[in-house]
């Protein structure tokens, strides 16, 4: 067990060989009902680790399920802040991470202590922080949000409430200017997000003058400025389904494009370009889960989540004021 914890720090996962011929899909299958563990994905991971997920939501959603489920191991395909929260509704539950290293730009970008001494600054005002962040930053917020319920929660309090909003600026900066509100914004961004290129995609736009462009509340403000639809990643996928364009510049994470062309196998999904030579935009923390770090993660139950009772309880109270406004909102990720 040792050897599995060491090798777990160096490397963020069980480096295992795996039978080249093992079916990965019927293995995790089997695992998912011999240790009545439940698999949530995100958007953002790879068309396979969607496929065989028992649910595919947005950060909000996979919260709400974690919440919910009856499962006694949660194995969380996603980023690590998204595992923590899990982690942080069941703490008597195994909440499992495929790799340990499966991090977060925009979590990164807020150091807890660093952000405590700013908001020690500011004492007459609310800490609202989107959900991705540290357990530790969550400890130190009043209220948690995700792109989903972001509005709904600044609508649930007066409009005068002096409000720090962490980390994200964009979104942050987005939700100021929808609202009317003067938040004091954290300086911090996703990687995957600010990387879209926006000469490629007015130039995109140009040669598909039918496609709508529409992107994340994470993106710059210059990109939503053009955007025909902002939203967060099930927001973006019901709206391709239910708008009667059939032709989309998806400015998020290439990942969210699998579900968008299964669910519209008519429509045309465009990945929008980011700013370098790739076609596409992957978040390479997401894409460091894979289907066999999967099915070794699952027969294992390492890497395995853990927190302190302090820290834990600390953290859950901003997020069950989020599930409660979102649910009182009638608000589903
Ligand atoms: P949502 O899934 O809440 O839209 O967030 C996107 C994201 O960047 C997750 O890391
Ligand atoms: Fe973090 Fe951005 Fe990756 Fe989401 S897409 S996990 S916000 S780096």
């Amino acid at each position: 067990m040792n050897i599995h914890i060491d090798e777990i720090e160096k490397k963020g996962f069980l480096d295992i060989e795996v039978e080249p011929t093992l079916d990965l899909f019927s293995a995790i299958n089997n695992l998912k009902k011999t240790k009545n563990a439940i698999v949530l994905a995100h958007y953002y991971q790879e068309p396979d680790i969607q496929d065989v997920a028992d649910f595919i939501g947005d950060s909000l959603g996979l919260a709400q399920k974690a919440a919910t489920t009856n499962a006694d191991i949660i194995v969380f395909a996603g980023v690590h802040f998204m595992a923590e929260t899990a982690k942080i509704l069941n703490p008597t539950k195994k909440v499992l991470l495929p790799d340990l290293k499966a991090g977060c730009s925009l979590a990164d970008s807020a150091p807890a202590n660093i952000f405590k001494a700013f908001k020690e600054k500011h004492p007459d005002h609310l800490v609202i922080s989107y959900i991705n962040c540290t357990s530790e930053i969550k400890a130190l917020s009043d209220i948690i949000c995700t792109s989903s319920n972001a509005e709904a929660i600044l609508n649930s309090l007066p409009q005068d409430q002096k409000i720090i909003f962490a980390p994200d600026k964009n979104l942050g900066g987005y939700l100021n200017k929808k609202t009317g509100r003067k938040m004091l914004l954290w300086n911090g961004a996703c990687m995957v997000h600010e990387i879209f290129s926006l000469e490629k995609i007015v130039k995109l736009k140009v040669r598909n003058p039918k496609a709508q462009l529409i992107a994340h509340p994470e993106c710059e403000e210059a990109l939503l400025n053009i955007a025909d639809f902002i939203g967060s990643t099930t927001q973006l996928l019901k709206y391709s389904q239910t708008n009667s364009c059939n032709e989309f510049i998806v400015a998020t994470e290439t990942g969210i494009l699998h579900k968008m062309q299964e669910a519209s196998p008519h429509k045309t999904f465009i990945p929008a370009p980011p700013n370098n030579s790739c076609a596409c935009n992957d978040c390479p923390y997401m894409k460091l889960n894979t289907l066999e770090k999967l099915y070794i993660c699952m027969q294992h139950e390492l890497p395995e989540i853990t927190m302190d009772e302090t820290l834990r309880l600390a953290a859950k109270k901003p997020i069950d004021r989020m599930l409660e406004i979102s649910k009182a909102a009638g608000l589903v990720g």
